[in-house]
């Protein structure tokens, strides 16, 4: 530990630590523009400087580590005036001219440092030249005018996304912020997470759906969880007037520790759809407006008289874990549904997980591998913040590996790709664990034979068995595009590669290992059942799904959208959209998260947990939420992680 003074006080902090963050420690406020504490130190802006005893010169106390008995001082007369010099230097650059931009009056870190410095207005002429404004990206836009060159939004693509298409061409004060090779933003390798428009301290990065939308003081932050996949990312929900207006990536979420990506953080925000807003009934062909007391009451009437005589029901599963116990209680346990199950795809990860006695392993292991290799799944377009792990990794040794039938984007980023034959990567993991075994010694083995098989070459396969062998730790990653063999295959390799070979399973939707664990998994299909119950959520139906569904006898759907789904349904309830419900939600690694509600629905939505409740009072059924007893009466592998809170 090292001791030293600021301002008078005593802080002792680790070796390595900067003056700025012991300062803090200290509850010492030094201004600061380029530092962000997710941000590798940088020292751009010089807005930070502190006087050190014994040095000649001020320091940036956000790249200063401290020294055993230092003395610093934040705000002496030189300080204050050395910060005022900077920021009028900064105004007068470009143009600042602050009533026009979305973030003034509270959310703009520049004009902020300058009124807790007193400053009302600055002494230099400004340079008076127009920068371009790009508003080539479908989400974002750049102003250059009031950028100021710290480099935050370029560290945080290139140090959290590991995207890399930000950078600053020129020098001096030719220096301009640019996509790629210059290219415009949205012709730019940008994948809009939006991370850069998190981290912009003025308005020159903005996010297009939500600019002028509402100052973050204006508005009311909900911290929650993203529901798009399994990943289980912590959002912050802005809201005003109870309309949502920007999501953020939370800084403190264990999981994805500030960084999401476009399905989290602008999708949900162009969500066009049409709510439902009253329970329909079909009379005279026609869904026509209800009470809830009537459209339970339809659907109840119909689920008694066909009970044991063909009921299916089927459930997203991106509802809390309380609304699939309350499904599987009312629908397997109380009304002996002949189909029960989840739209959980081929549910084979979160069955392999629940029940084959995979020892899985959490986030953590993809932030110190040595390897990784992807099968069956694209993390260029799903479960991406796994992809931003492993990307932002690529710069050091790491090497990746992408194993997929499929056309693979993320296979762009890969030192190695391997492309089996359709249906064949049983065969190519198999190979691979054949020649971790055998070792590679230039003649053919029996790894040669199973490579053809996969419709890969002996050599493909020997230099991935080469890398993972020589490397420390090697994560493999899979998804639903690997079928049971394969995953038996993996598991191969996996035993074969040792100790320090690690498993992590993407799962789909954002309870998928709850929905396996309740046993829901298994492929849905109602053929035989005249009944059927959906309790959709907000989920989207698919073709095959509404397909499946057409011409059933009796259809009912708990839905918060408008869909062909719900066009087709006899009965249709109102329910919450993910943004306005409460509830418990495990992640692809058995973390138990709390989605809180950043919305409140109108008075006619009701939660699904309360549909399926009020539907078992009306049919005399019991119907349990506990989904604590439910996940315990399974008996698996998987460890839950931390409590909800
Ligand atoms: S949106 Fe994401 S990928 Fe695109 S430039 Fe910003 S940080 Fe990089
Ligand atoms: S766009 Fe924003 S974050 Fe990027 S360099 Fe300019 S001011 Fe800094
Ligand atoms: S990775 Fe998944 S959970 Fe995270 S923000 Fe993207 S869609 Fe949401
Ligand atoms: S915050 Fe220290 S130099 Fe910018």
């Amino acid at each position: 530990m090292v001791t030293l003074t600021i301002d008078g006080r005593t802080v002792e902090v680790p070796e390595g630590t900067t003056v700025l963050r012991a300062a803090e420690k200290a509850g010492i406020k030094i201004p600061t523009l380029c530092d962000h504490p997710h941000l590798q130190p940088f020292g751009g802006c010089r807005v930070c400087v502190v006087e050190v005893e014994g040095l000649r010169t001020l320091q940036p106390s956000c790249t200063l580590p401290v020294s055993q008995n230092m003395v610093v001082r934040t705000n002496t007369p030189k300080v204050l005036a050395a910060r005022k010099f900077v920021l009028t230097l900064i105004f007068s650059d470009r143009n600042h001219f602050c009533p026009y931009c979305q973030v003034s009056g509270g959310d703009c870190e520049l004009q902020n440092t300058a009124l807790d410095m007193g400053m009302t207005h600055w002494d230099y002429q400004p340079a008076w030249k127009p920068y371009p404004v790009d508003a080539s990206h479908p989400n974002l836009v750049i102003d250059h005018n009031r950028c100021i060159l710290c480099r935050r939004c370029v560290r945080a693509c290139g140090e959290l996304v590991g995207n890399y298409t930000l950078g600053i061409e020129e020098r001096g004060a030719n220096s301009m912020l640019i996509a790629d090779t210059g290219v415009p933003f949205g012709e730019s390798t940008c994948i809009s997470c939006g991370t850069c428009s998190q981290v912009c301290p003025t308005g020159a990065i903005i996010d297009r759906r939500s600019a002028y939308q509402g100052l973050e003081k204006k508005t009311e932050s909900t911290r929650t969880v993203c529901v798009q996949c399994s990943v289980g990312c912590g959002v912050e929900v802005l809201t005003r007037d109870n309309r949502m207006v920007r999501i953020l990536g939370d800084w403190d979420a264990t999981v994805n520790g500030g960084v999401i990506c476009k399905l989290g953080r602008f999708d949900p925000l162009d969500d066009t759809r049409e709510r439902v807003k009253t329970p329909m009934v079909r009379k005279d062909g026609k869904l026509q407006p209800a009470s809830w007391d009537e459209a339970l009451e339809v659907i109840a009437k119909t689920l008694k008289a066909h009970q044991g005589k063909g009921i299916a029901a089927l459930v997203s599963p991106r509802l809390p874990a309380e609304a699939m116990t309350a499904f599987k209680s009312l629908f397997k346990e109380g009304l002996h549904a002949e189909m029960v199950t989840s739209m959980n795809g081929s549910g084979m990860a979160s069955r392999l997980a629940a029940e084959a006695g995979v020892h899985e392993n959490t986030l953590d292991v993809l932030h110190c591998a040595d390897c990784v290799v992807t099968v069956g799944l694209d993390l260029y377009s799903d479960h991406q913040v796994l992809g931003f792990f492993i990307k932002r990794r690529l710069n050091t040794s790491t090497a990746l590996v992408v194993m997929d039938s499929r056309e693979n984007r993320f296979a762009e980023y890969a030192r190695i790709a391997l492309k089996p034959a359709a249906g064949k990567e049983a065969f190519a993991l198999q190979a691979l664990a054949a020649a971790i075994r055998e070792g590679h010694n230039g003649t053919s083995g029996k790894f040669g034979e199973l490579a053809s098989k996969a419709g890969l070459s002996e050599a493909e396969i020997a230099k991935v068995a080469d890398l993972i062998r020589k490397s420390g730790t090697t994560v493999f990653v899979y998804g639903e595009g690997l079928d049971e063999n394969g995953a038996k295959a993996l598991l191969e390799v996996v035993q074969q590669a040792g100790d320090n070979t690690k498993l992590v399973s993407a799962k789909g939707a954002a309870n998928s290992l709850f929905a396996g664990q309740l046993g829901l998994s298994n492929s849905f299909n109602p053929k035989g059942c005249p009944t059927v119950f959906v309790a959709l959520g907000d989920d989207e139906p698919s073709n095959a799904l509404i397909q499946q569904l057409e011409g059933t006898e009796f259809l009912a759907v708990a839905a918060s959208h408008v869909s062909r789904l719900t066009a087709m349904a006899d009965v249709v309830l109102p329910v919450e959209m993910w943004a306005e419900q409460e509830g418990t939600y495990i992640n692809l690694e058995g973390r138990v998260q709390k989605a809180h509600a950043a919305l409140r629905p109108t008075e006619w939505v009701r939660s699904s947990t309360e549909a399926i409740m009020a539907l078992g009072k009306l049919l005399d059924v019991p119907v349990s939420t506990d989904w604590q007893k439910a996940f315990q009466n399974h008996p698996s592998p998987v460890t839950l992680i931390g409590e909800p809170a």
